[in-house]
């Protein structure tokens, strides 16, 4: 009787633990999820290679209500090195790798925000490409980039490559797939809510 009555209470004990530890997480998790900022129409805009600038794609999607368009290429990318000296040899206007499908209606978007992977310390040829045949016409367009430790001129750059854009800087995040669920969200919510729109 002793034994049963002490192995309740230490399930007990532990089912309250596991509760008290993750139920503020998780709560603060869903709580963070949106944002508290109304943008309107919105637009997200990206290219991703292995996965990291289609993670951030997503969520600012999801807290803003977003429509969606991924950049694609007609050509794949080999895997690395190789990829490391074609996005060099991209990186001239010559060489832009031409894109799968026709660009999107921007007229109807209020707010538009562009993300690429950084190559070579700037935006990614593909994304290069996609500038090239993009008029923005006034619209506000937000870049964000990942990177893994150095974005170089790739926020400079954008902005000079952006036709008729009012670009708003953007932010850039760091090694994305390796970063922690619950920090990565509310950076992107604390980055929405502040953005000065
Ligand atoms: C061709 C190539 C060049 C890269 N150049 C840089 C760079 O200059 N600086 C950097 O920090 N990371 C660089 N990276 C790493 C990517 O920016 C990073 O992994 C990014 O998050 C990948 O995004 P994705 O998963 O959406 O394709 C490079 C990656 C590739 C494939």
């Amino acid at each position: 009787m002793f034994k049963y009555l002490l192995s309740t209470t230490f399930l007990v004990l532990g089912i309250s633990m596991i509760f008290i530890t993750y139920y503020p997480l998780k709560t603060y998790a869903e709580e963070n999820n949106v944002t508290k900022k109304d943008f309107g129409k919105v637009l997200v805009v990206y290219y991703s290679l292995s996965g990291n600038t289609r993670n951030i794609a997503m969520r600012i999607k999801e807290k803003t209500n977003a429509d969606i368009y991924e950049i694609k290429t007609v050509r794949k990318y080999s895997s690395s090195p190789m990829i490391y000296i074609t996005a060099k040899k991209e990186m001239n206007p010559k060489n832009y790798p031409d894109l799968k499908e026709k660009l999107p209606d921007f007229s109807q978007y209020d707010l538009i925000f562009v993300g690429s992977p950084v190559w070579w310390y700037t935006v990614a040829s593909p994304v290069l490409s996609f500038l090239s045949q993009a008029d923005f016409k006034e619209k506000t367009v937000v870049s964000f980039a990942t990177h893994g430790g150095n974005y170089g001129s790739f926020f400079e750059d954008f902005e000079k490559k952006a036709k008729n854009a009012n670009v708003i800087k953007g932010k850039d995040f760091k090694k994305v797939l390796k970063e922690n669920e619950i920090t990565l969200n509310n950076k992107i919510s604390n980055w929405l809510n502040n953005l000065n729109i």
